[in-house]
């Protein structure tokens, strides 16, 4: 946890931005598996974390936006907790380590809430994304849990962005940490990436590497050799030669903060000539891509300068024709590159999308696009100081996409379909780093994790 001062000046700031009335927060519960007493990993609510620091179940939190005070609802343990969990600190040492004064039992919550609704102040939260935390927002204020998305606090959501969207030095030291734990989860991959070696094996080793740092994974790892699926968690394949193994990875420390890391390691350990060629095409997109940031730049920007380093390696490749430019303005490298450059990480993997993806990733200035490929980009706004992004280009060879794009006579003036048949059975290639965006430009967060063909093929042959 960071010092008591930390938690108390955040919500300050917070408090300083929006004008009256009580702001919300509703702590994360346990969630049961298959009976109550079996519950998933514990993970609390990221904003009940950034403001209160406590990741314990049954807490729930307000902060009176007139007069800045906090108060802390949640009960001391009874001896029959005790008896299962261990002792635990009293509410009184909890609410003094993250800086709040004011404890009061949980029971106390419904009549705080309806005191405010009753005299008028209004109660500002969050959209939930819990269907527990949804049923207890609807008791407390008197919505159908259904409707609670629209009485959400835009006010709230757009102080809460502002704020957590801008890293402290004690944040990126967090994710640094989270990243030096990915070091090893991938590097790991990288040498156990063999022929005969099941998916499931490298994922485990690297789900232990996460809990042995201290902390866990920060989203269901992806590891196969069949990376032309996005968001693949089947790891029951064997490895085999000729494929490539995608191993998009992180740990979460224990405060929370999270890494998001992609590398694609042959099976076998060397890159054949049409692996290389390929993953050259996307090693220059992450290289180029990184590059380009700094303050200033809308990270569309920066989405489209990959999409078009995509388009002109396919072009020399003969995977792609015409003009890069006007491919890339139609969307035709979508078929290859269909999703976007990024998101913000901080700690959320997908930072705050449970508050709504167009407002971390969009403003006023930046709507999101409708065209396929451009539509999934989580970011596509003016990037600031402090931001911390992840840049993931990828190519991928999806068969079913492509029989519906040839079928339809989509973009046939860029695309070589017969060519591209030939592909099918290739997979895909994703990199991923997380940078963070500095006065001047930006640094790649975290010890360097083999990239280049030759490191990677070096790092491979070391297991
Ligand atoms: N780990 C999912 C992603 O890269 O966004
Ligand atoms: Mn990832
Ligand atoms: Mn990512």
């Amino acid at each position: 946890m960071f010092d008591a001062a930390t938690y108390a000046s955040r919500r300050e700031t917070l408090q300083q931005k929006i004008s009256s009335g009580v702001a919300l927060f509703p702590g994360n519960n346990e969630s049961p598996m298959n009976y109550t007493a079996n519950p998933y990993h514990y993970r609390q609510d990221s904003t009940f974390l950034y403001y209160f620091g406590l990741a314990m179940p049954g807490l729930a939190a307000v902060l009176d936006l007139d007069s800045g005070q906090a108060v802390l609802f949640g009960d001391d343990v009874e001896m029959e907790d005790i008896i299962w969990m261990g002792p635990q600190p009293t509410m009184a040492e909890r609410a003094r380590q993250v800086g709040v004064a004011e404890i009061r039992p949980s029971a106390e919550l419904a009549a705080y809430i309806r005191q405010c609704l009753t005299t008028g102040r209004p109660v500002h939260f969050l959209p939930p994304y819990r269907a527990e935390t949804a049923l207890t927002l609807g008791r407390l204020l008197g919505i159908q849990p259904d409707h609670l998305k629209t009485y959400a606090s835009v006010p709230l959501i757009q102080a809460v962005v502002a704020q957590r969207a801008v890293k402290t030095a004690e944040e990126i030291e967090q994710i640094e940490q989270a990243l030096a734990v990915a070091y090893d989860m991938h590097t790991t991959a990288m040498r156990m990436a063999k022929p005969g070696v099941y998916e499931r094996e490298i994922a485990g080793q690297a789900e232990g590497i996460a809990l042995a740092g201290g902390g866990t994974v920060s989203f269901p790892i992806i590891c196969t050799i069949n990376g032309q699926t996005l968001h693949n968690h089947y790891h029951g394949n064997e490895l085999r030669e000729g494929r490539l193994l995608i191993m998009d990875a992180g740990a979460e420390t224990e405060m929370g903060y999270a890494a998001d890391i992609t590398r694609t390691t042959p099976v076998g350990g060397k890159f054949n000539a049409r692996q290389k060629e390929i993953y050259e095409i996307v090693l220059k997109a992450i290289n180029t891509s990184i590059e380009a940031i700094k303050p200033g730049i809308k990270y569309r920007q920066v989405h489209l300068h990959a999409a078009r380093i995509v388009a002109e390696g396919l072009k020399s490749v003969g995977l792609m024709m015409g003009d890069p430019a006007e491919a890339v303005a139609q969307g035709a490298h979508a078929l290859f590159f269909p999703h976007g450059l990024g998101h913000m990480m901080g700690l959320d993997v997908h930072d705050m999308e449970n508050l709504g993806e167009n407002y971390v990733g969009y403003d006023a200035d930046t709507t999101r696009s409708d065209q396929f490929g451009l539509a999934y980009l989580r970011l596509g706004r003016e990037l600031e100081p402090g931001f911390v992004l992840t840049v993931e280009p990828g190519i991928y060879f999806i068969p079913a996409l492509i029989d519906q794009w040839r079928k339809e006579g989509k973009c046939t003036q860029f695309i070589d379909y017969d060519k591209v048949e030939t592909y099918k059975d290739f997979g895909g290639i994703r990199i991923e780093d997380d940078v963070l965006v500095t006065n001047t430009g930006q640094r790649v967060l975290g010890k360097p994790i083999p990239k280049s063909v030759a490191d990677v093929e070096a790092m491979a042959a070391s297991g």
